[in-house]
């Protein structure tokens, strides 16, 4: 396909998501209204200008995605290569898991976990309804909805955030893009990896890199497993794991990335998870992680982020809100930080001094 073409092609793809997850939220909106009128929670109005702020950093975000792939930061291909077929015949489960939602809602239970579970295998603070998902991650039925939720939620901008990480971390460490001598293979460790989205994105970029991903659900990391196998590429390693313990010793990894995790933990799990990093990274090695915007850098989005914590269960954004990721860095033991912004996410890269 020419690229004007194919750029078009992906630019409509991408527009085509967000108008399906505007419309999905809506509706879903008006029939928790109707259905569950006293599970509604008061969001506040948004910021004058907030919206076309939205619209401005999600067209920055798709060209940036665009650019890179035609730069051959990542092969062009993976911009299209979502899970379609699987998200069509996901999407009805999605209205069907509905009711059981509202009624959650309505009864305030965010800890309506599946009773096979042994509770003593997880940390406290893990054991909710984050994002008022049935089972929270603890299912193989949340963990078949997951990718698509989160998509709907980032009007479907969900991977080319991830990807964002993907050129500072080839332009921190080049040795990712060519893999190294066999005898020193380069490895990455993706952490609190969920359904494996950023390895896809990982393993796409870096192919001869051997990459690890972390996660304390079980049902999370089979999902990953299933959707890696089912595409090209060598398999990464699956280790269910906490992030604060990872059963690796240190210095193994040149790289670690960790994506949309640290608004899910209260704070000392999260300086515990940037140390934990810290101690698995070779010296000279990189960490990438990638999160949430916080209001002090970008203003604009500050009520967005208040209502989405109110209005999905999410028990530590708040914390996360106001607090100083680049101290936890400093204090595990990196250097001096870079970060930037990509839509609704942050992006901090830090070096483990050699
Ligand atoms: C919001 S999801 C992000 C998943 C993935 N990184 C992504 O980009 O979609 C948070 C993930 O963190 C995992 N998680 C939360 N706390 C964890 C912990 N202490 N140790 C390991 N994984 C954890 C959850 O099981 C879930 O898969």
């Amino acid at each position: 396909m020419p690229a004007t073409l194919a750029k078009l092609t992906y630019q409509a793809l991408q527009k085509g998501k967000g108008a399906f997850s505007l419309a999905h939220k809506e509706i879903s909106l008006r029939l928790l209204k109707t259905m569950a009128p006293d599970a509604v929670v008061k969001t506040l109005p948004l910021e004058p200008g907030a919206i076309q702020a939205l619209h401005d950093a999600m067209d920055l975000l798709l060209e940036r995605d665009w650019q890179d792939g035609e730069d051959g930061i990542y092969p062009t291909e993976l911009l299209f290569s979502s899970p379609w077929k699987d998200w069509v015949v996901r999407y009805p489960l999605l209205w069907l898991d509905s009711p059981a939602t509202w009624d959650r809602l309505r009864r305030r239970d965010f800890q309506d976990l599946p009773e096979t579970i042994n509770r003593q295998h997880y940390p406290a603070y893990y054991l909710r309804n984050f994002h008022n998902q049935t089972d929270g991650y603890l299912s193989d039925r949340s963990a078949a909805l997951y990718d698509l939720q989160v998509e709907i939620l980032f009007n479907g901008a969900a991977d080319p955030m991830r990807r964002r990480l993907l050129r500072p971390l080839k332009q921190a460490l080049p040795r990712l893009g060519v893999g190294g001598n066999p005898s020193q293979p380069v490895r990455i460790l993706d952490l609190a990896t969920g359904t494996g989205r950023t390895m896809h994105q990982l393993r796409a970029a870096f192919p001869h890199v051997q990459l690890v991903g972390c996660d304390l659900s079980e049902a999370y990391l089979r999902q990953a497993g299933r959707w890696l196998a089912e595409r090209p590429g060598k398999l990464p390693q699956l280790v269910q794991a906490n992030v604060e313990a990872v059963p690796f010793v240190d210095g193994w990894f040149d790289a670690i990335t960790c994506v949309f995790l640290l608004h899910e933990l209260p704070r000392p799990a999260r300086a515990n998870c940037m140390k934990e990093a810290f101690r698995l990274l070779k010296p000279g090695g990189v960490l990438a992680v990638l999160d949430s915007v916080q209001p002090k850098d970008s203003p604009q989005f500050k009520v967005l982020s208040e209502n989405f914590r109110r209005v999905y269960h999410e028990p530590f954004y708040g914390d996360y809100m106001a607090d100083a990721i680049e101290t936890h860095l400093d204090q595990a033991g990196f250097a001096v930080p870079t970060s930037e912004t990509h839509f609704l996410a942050r992006l901090w890269l830090a070096r483990k001094p050699t």
